[in-house]
């Protein structure tokens, strides 16, 4: 069989960039990919076709809401189901489509099946072995379910699930107010069924900053979200139809129950390691299940390479594509770098909320000298003219120094605007730096603008 410079496992967002980074520097690169289609979780059951729905369904609020008040009349739309399915289906088919090109472009060859590592230096695919001097592991990760709940992804689903139920539930239960839960509760909150979050905690959203966290909330449970905070879902009953969600409340150890037509569980994820051949291979794991990697993703064993979801760090799609581009990086000879401390995260509800750096929290755990600069988007002309005024962007700066440590963001295209932060954070910016920046009025990142101002002498619009 073939011999590569580098043979990547898996053609998610890890996978493939770190597959195409790998060629552009002029290694010979294959990817193993045992879907039908490239892309992984994010292109064909997660970040991308959660968006599709989360676009449309967010538009129908508009309709709902917003239109008679611009003086757009008639009758607001109805949704049919099958239709918006179909434009999701076309949005993953474009994507992965898209993938597939660029490896043509780029002289990536797709080996089709699930690969395995017989030995250091071989990946099998089938019964065919290909020798590849590098390895990179970028399988990514599975739902994670909890003790108790069988998941048939009919009833009892996951967000794979979630994405394709045959009709929209009438009665939604979600267990867990992380990021999954939040954005598919808020799409079929949208498109009419009654959502109830069960979370496990007393805050939404953990490790997000406290404020936004509150704010977020409140919001959420506007838009129509009931929540039933600090309850331990226990199991869940599922008949063909139905399914009925046993919990307990954590302050006083009462059992409950909740019925409902659908029951997604969002309590997490786990990496997916299974069948790669890892144990008889030697290669370190953490206590957490995730592969073992030191500064430039290597493993323990020579040669192999790990990526994203599948080691240590926040399980995210741009975390794994930074990964993948440095590794490939570190393999050519070069010198791969990720800068951990800056990694946005964005929740992709209506509003987005969206953050980089520190918090409050940490930065008081660590008695570290901070100042906060606000400005809530009430006081954004753009934001006011679009309906999209509810909440703010939230800057904190070294008190000596003025040197941005954290944003925090709720707010209209929040997962845009925090990029100007990220970059400049990575050059070590001040607040006043970004202060000092012209920016286009009317935009949503003269709430950035002002955050920043706040943090200084003050802003203009608060
Ligand atoms: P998560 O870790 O964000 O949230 C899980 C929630 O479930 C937590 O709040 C936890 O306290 C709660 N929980 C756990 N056990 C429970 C129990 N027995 N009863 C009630 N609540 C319980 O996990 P999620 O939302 O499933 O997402 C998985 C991964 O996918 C995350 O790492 C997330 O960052 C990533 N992701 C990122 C997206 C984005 O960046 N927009 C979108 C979707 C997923």
């Amino acid at each position: 069989m073939a011999s590569y410079d580098v043979i990547v496992i898996g053609g998610g967002p890890g996978g493939y960039v770190a597959a195409i980074r790998c060629a552009q520097l002029g290694l010979k690169t294959a990817c193993v990919e045992g879907r039908d289609t490239l892309g992984g979780t994010c292109l064909n059951v997660g970040c991308i076709p959660s968006k599709a729905l989360l676009h449309a369904s967010h538009q129908l609020h508009e309709a709902q809401h917003n239109f008679t008040k611009m003086g757009l009349m008639g009758k607001s739309p109805s949704v049919d189901w099958k239709q918006m399915q179909a434009y999701k289906a076309d949005v993953i088919d474009g994507n992965t489509k898209g993938i597939e090109f660029l490896f043509k472009k780029n002289k990536v060859d797709w080996i089709k099946g699930w690969g395995s590592i017989p030995a250091a230096g071989q990946v099998k695919v089938g019964d065919d072995i290909h020798d590849a001097k590098n390895i990179i592991i970028a399988s990514g990760s599975v739902p994670s379910s909890l003790p108790g709940i069988e998941i048939d992804e009919e009833i009892v689903v996951t967000s794979t699930g979630a994405l394709s139920l045959p009709k929209i539930p009438k009665k939604l239960a979600v267990i867990g107010a992380g990021v999954i839960g939040l954005e598919l509760g808020s799409v079929y909150a949208r498109l009419g069924s009654e959502v109830t979050v069960i979370e496990f905690l007393d805050v939404i959203t953990p490790g997000m900053d406290g404020e936004i966290q509150k704010t977020f909330q409140r919001t959420l449970k506007k838009q129509g979200l009931n929540f039933i905070m600090g309850a331990a879902v226990q199991s869940v009953d599922a008949s063909k139809t139905k399914a009925k969600v046993h919990y307990k409340l954590r302050k006083d150890d009462s059992d409950h129950s909740l019925d409902a037509d659908v029951v997604l569980v969002a309590t997490g994820r786990k990496p997916f390691t299974d069948g790669l051949g890892l144990d008889a291979l030697g290669v370190e794991m953490t206590p957490r299940g995730q592969i073992k990697t030191n500064a430039h993703w290597q493993t323990n064993v020579a040669g192999i390479y790990a990526i994203g979801d599948a080691i240590e760090g926040p399980m995210l799609a741009h975390k794994a594509e930074d990964e993948g581009m440095a590794a490939a990086e570190v393999i050519a000879g070069k010198h791969g770098h990720v800068n951990y401390a800056v990694i946005p995260g964005v929740i992709y509800t209506a509003p987005e909320v969206a953050n980089v750096g520190q918090t409050e929290e940490q930065l008081k755990a660590e008695g570290r000298a901070y100042k906060v600069g606000k400005f809530s988007f009430m006081g954004n002309g753009r934001a006011k003219a679009n309906f999209a005024a509810d909440g703010f962007v939230k800057i904190l700066a070294d008190a000596q120094t003025d040197r941005i440590l954290g944003a925090h963001i709720m707010g209209p295209a929040a997962g845009d605007l925090i990029h100007e932060i990220c970059v400049a954070m990575e050059f070590g910016a001040s607040a006043q730096d970004l202060a000092l920046t012209c920016h286009a009025h009317p935009t949503y990142s003269e709430a950035v603008r002002e955050a920043a101002l706040a943090c200084g002498d003050g802003a203009i619009h608060a």
